[in-house]
């Protein structure tokens, strides 16, 4: 069996108790928290900067915390969340001027670095860049918001860029983001992703271990 990772999505969480929520969530067995950063200029909604990520650490959240900065320009707040105690940094390469530079940044920062793909993004932009990736998030969903339906035409892709992560020989990370669910994730796994962020489908239920068991039993059907 591949290294299956879930990466709780915690933009669908209680911010009013978003440490709570953060722990509760990997005790119900979350191995990543899934921090999603929106600016309102490159996606159209507002939510969390370093600060919040620094206070998860605070707390005592020891577990990876996946940053996906939905932002532009992204170099100027990488730095912040590299002090904040993130773990992984992915980007939009639609919000960088210097895709190359902003992914020396996080490296040299000691963070692990991925590029993230929206739906009509092609894999081209990932081809000379590859040494520098630990992950690459394929967005199966127009990035924003929480709660919307998985774009079928996403389990294409995910085959596209599985060939290339293994013709690579390198050691990438494949993550998909949006729309995932206890229906839905075997079959995302069999395109080739294995690491699953999930955020509607985890913290709209009242039990969050119970959800995030069901994706793992999904799992297991996957050699
Ligand atoms: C969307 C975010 C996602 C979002 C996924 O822009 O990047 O991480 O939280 O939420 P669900 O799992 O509800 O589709
Ligand atoms: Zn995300």
């Amino acid at each position: 069996m591949r290294d299956f990772k879930m990466a709780a999505s915690i933009l669908s969480a209680d911010f009013a108790r978003l440490g709570e929520e953060a722990e509760k969530v990997i005790e119900a067995g979350a191995d990543f928290i899934h921090f999603d950063v929106m600016d309102n200029h490159y996606v159209p909604n507002l939510t969390f900067g370093p600060m919040i990520c620094r206070a998860l650490r605070k707390y005592g959240i020891k577990n990876p915390i996946d940053v996906h900065l939905m932002v532009k320009p992204v170099d100027r707040i990488i730095g912040d969340f590299i002090d904040a105690g993130a773990s992984y940094i992915t980007f939009h390469p639609e919000g960088s001027e210097h895709v190359d530079r902003s992914l020396q940044l996080i490296k040299n920062g000691g963070c692990k670095a991925g590029l993230v793909l929206n739906p009509a993004t092609s894999p081209e932009v990932l081809k000379y860049e590859m040494d520098k990736l630990d992950m690459i998030l394929l967005m199966s969903v127009n990035p924003g918001f929480g709660g919307q339906s998985f774009i079928p035409s996403t389990l294409d892709k995910l085959r596209e860029v599985r060939k290339l992560i293994s013709g690579s020989g390198f050691e990438i990370r494949l993550e998909v983001d949006g729309g995932i669910n206890t229906d839905n994730i075997a079959k995302v796994a069999e395109a080739g992703a294995d690491t699953f962020v999930a955020g509607n489908a985890i913290f709209g239920s009242p039990d969050y271990r119970a959800v995030i068991e069901k994706m793992k039993s999904e799992l297991k059907k996957i050699s």
